[in-house]
């Protein structure tokens, strides 16, 4: 194998990770044959949805954690070292910025890998509607664990009241906030409204992997007042709504959520959470306006008040988790478009 083309596999499997509307901030350089520094694209970040970029760098976390599961059949790990002026993810930066070294690092026995690196190509995100069959008790018992590994609390839900009330809740949420011209035109500038667009572009929210008809969410991103009118509001969400048909299990995850430390390690964890849902044939869809908005964030809190005794930490991840259809694969950019020289 020459120097680059063991990094070269291992970024191949890294290139799928999923990311906040898909935005792909990562960049790479191959320094040699055990070292590659991590960059980021200051211009793919979301300064007005995320400004402290804690999202972003959860998509930073699952993308360390998912080298490091690519590395594993050659015995090895990808272990990063932040060497550099910023560990914060900073938008106001002009031009690709350093991150972090990446190291290729012999495992020992203990850490051998439990996943499958397969299992990365086959993650997706579902906005499919749901079989109407709730995840079974086994799997969200080893999802529960998952999370208690890195410190974190999912709890989940499979009660039919409390399913139709998140689902609505989401729904609301995410009207509202696309009536915000801040959130609707950061948004708006990652949706790919075609398949044409989508593909030439590789990134961003193609509105075929939202479920959503193109035009449909044209209309809504470019003419918003539209959908302030009585009934089409209505109806639009109702469509919205019956979109995610047949879900029966919601799940929702706290944790340490301050500090750059603490969203790596979510991303970690949120990576193995994904591969484990993967493997049993789960999908997830976050519901993320939930956790951002707050109004919705503390309807959340306080209508699952009874279990919040046990919860040390906020809120910072909601799902709805279920089995659907294939979903479409959201494109990514090729490793040529992601190697910096
Ligand atoms: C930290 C994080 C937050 C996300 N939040 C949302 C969300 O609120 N709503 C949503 O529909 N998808 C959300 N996603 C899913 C991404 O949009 C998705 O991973 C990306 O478009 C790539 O698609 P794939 O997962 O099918 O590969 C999130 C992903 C990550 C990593």
């Amino acid at each position: 194998m020459t120097s680059d083309s063991l990094w070269k596999e291992i970024l191949e499997y890294g290139r799928w990770a999923p990311s906040p509307h898909n935005i792909q901030s990562w960049r790479f350089r191959i320094e040699d044959a055990t070292t590659v520094t991590l960059l980021y694209d200051p211009e793919r970040l979301l300064p007005d949805t995320d400004p402290s970029g804690r999202f972003c760098m959860v998509g930073f976390g699952i993308l360390l954690e998912l080298l490091s599961i690519a590395a594993s059949p050659h015995g090895l790990k990808v272990v990063a070292s932040y060497e550099f002026e910023d560990t914060y993810l900073d938008p106001k930066k002009v031009g690709l910025q350093p991150l972090a070294r990446l190291r290729l690092v012999q495992r020992d026995e203990a850490e051998k890998e439990s996943f499958d690196r397969q299992l990365i190509l086959d993650r997706r995100t579902s906005r499919l509607p749901y079989d109407d069959r709730p995840v079974a008790a086994p799997v969200l018992a080893k999802l529960s664990a998952v999370a208690a590994s890195y410190g974190h609390l999912l709890e989940f839900s499979s009660d039919p009241k409390d399913v139709a009330w998140i689902v609505r809740l989401n729904a609301e949420t995410m009207f509202f906030d696309m009536s915000e011209p801040l959130s609707r035109n950061e948004v708006g500038s990652w949706i790919r409204y075609s398949r044409a667009e989508a593909r030439r572009k590789a990134d961003g929210l193609a509105a075929y992997a939202m479920n959503f008809p193109g035009w449909l969410m044209g209309l809504f991103v470019k003419h918003n007042w539209l959908f302030r009118i009585p009934g089409v509001y209505q109806f639009t969400r109702a469509v919205y709504i019956a979109s995610m048909r047949g879900t029966r299990t919601v799940a929702w995850i706290s944790g340490p959520f301050a500090v750059h430390e603490d969203w790596e390690n979510t991303g970690r964890m949120m990576a193995r959470l994904w591969l484990t849902m993967t493997s049993h044939g789960v999908y997830l869809h976050p519901f993320g306006s939930v956790i951002t908005n707050g109004k919705a964030h503390k309807l959340m809190v306080d209508h699952f008040s009874d279990s919040a005794q046990k919860r040390q930490h906020d809120l910072w991840m909601l799902v709805r988790l279920g089995h659907s259809d294939l979903p479409p694969k959201a494109w990514r950019m090729t490793l040529d478009q992601l190697l910096v020289d």
